[in-house]
């Protein structure tokens, strides 16, 4: 079995469920990875020989900080934990700080310059490729590291879109909108409780306006345009609507002919711009959309050879088996 080492840059909601997955869980056909050096915003350690990572990460559970921790061999200095990876022979960096959407820093930096030592980066968090995609993207290639972002998109990017031209792509892309709007349709929850329960299962980001205001819908729909569609457009381009207490009425007004309401992101091309949205559709049985409920999401990506979509899961397994798949990738050889 392949053995690969791996170094965690975050250790949140994300970082500690990447954790706990690969040490308990995976899939059989994975390769074996193992979590050598950890980081959260204040400090890192290379783990051996003076911690192991199950300790570490109790210690984080139990609410300190990798500071906190009576070790001599903490790097205050996050460029400097960086530095120290590839002495170590760690190959991987997994970055899982919380996101910045305002500056995507000081992660975008960090990843840059791991890029450009030749460690291969896989990030889940959005905020460093809405402000320095194509930067990021070059700093791999001169480098000849690897970098993967599916975390970062709500959905995989199909391989067979490689090559062939996309010039449209719709999506429910953020799973806890869709279990809040399936909870308030299907069950009759209010808004506020079916946000708690989507909080207490641990989809919802730490700070859940970044959902329900259609911000991180409004990020994924950006990146996968920016990934596979001409035409350049930064968040504030992004028309954005949310959903709400308000949105009862939506559904009301949907469940009367036999419709559903799902937060819809799209993007297209018109004239060499990119038209990109986000807002709550009354959407009908006709319609890939309809069956996507609960944490789900669906892509529906439109090219010159047809139609192909990606499904995805929420949820801290499915995260953390997102996250194995991109080291496995990235360790396989270069991808940018
Ligand atoms: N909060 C996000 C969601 C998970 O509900 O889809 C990370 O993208």
């Amino acid at each position: 079995m392949r053995q690969i080492q791996v170094a965690l840059l975050g250790l949140g909601n994300v970082g500690q469920a990447f954790a706990r997955y690969v040490g308990t869980t995976g899939k059989r056909d994975s390769p074996k990875l193992t979590i050598r050096a950890v980081a959260d915003s204040s400090s890192g350690l290379v783990l051996d020989p003076c911690e192991d990572a199950d300790r570490v990460l109790t210690f984080k559970e139990q609410g300190h900080s990798i500071g906190d921790l009576a070790c001599g061999a903490l790097i205050t200095d996050t460029r400097a934990f960086i530095s120290a990876l590839s002495n170590a022979g760690i190959s991987v960096i997994i970055e899982s700080l919380p996101t910045n959407i305002a500056t995507g820093q000081p992660a975008l930096d960090l990843l840059t310059y791991a890029l450009s030592l030749g460690l291969n980066v896989v990030t889940v968090d959005k905020g460093p490729l809405l402000h320095g995609f194509e930067a990021l993207k070059e700093a791999a290639r001169a480098a000849n590291s690897g970098f993967a972002y599916s975390g970062t998109t709500g959905v995989s990017i199909p391989a067979e879109l490689s090559g062939i031209r996309v010039f449209e792509i719709a999506g429910v892309l953020n799973g806890t909108t869709n279990y809040i709007l399936s909870e308030m349709q299907e069950r009759g929850l209010p808004f506020d409780q079916a946000l708690l329960k989507a909080q207490a299962d641990g989809i919802a980001e730490p700070d859940s306006s970044l959902d329900i205001e259609g911000w991180d819908s409004a990020a994924k729909i950006l990146i996968l345009a920016k990934s596979l569609m001409q035409g350049r457009a930064e968040l504030s381009d992004v028309s954005r609507t949310g959903i709400n207490a308000g949105t009862q009425a939506l559904i009301q007004t949907a469940s009367k002919t036999g419709k559903v309401v799902r937060l819809v992101a799209r993007a297209r091309e018109s004239h060499g711009r990119l038209r990109l949205s986000v807002a709550p559709e009354l959407v009908g049985s006709d319609s890939r959309f309809f069956s996507v409920r609960g944490t789900s999401k669906l892509a529906v990506f439109r090219t010159d050879s047809g139609e192909i979509t990606s499904m995805s899961r929420s949820g801290r397994d499915a995260i953390a088996q997102t996250i194995v798949d991109d080291v496995t990738r990235v360790t396989a050889g270069p991808i940018y």
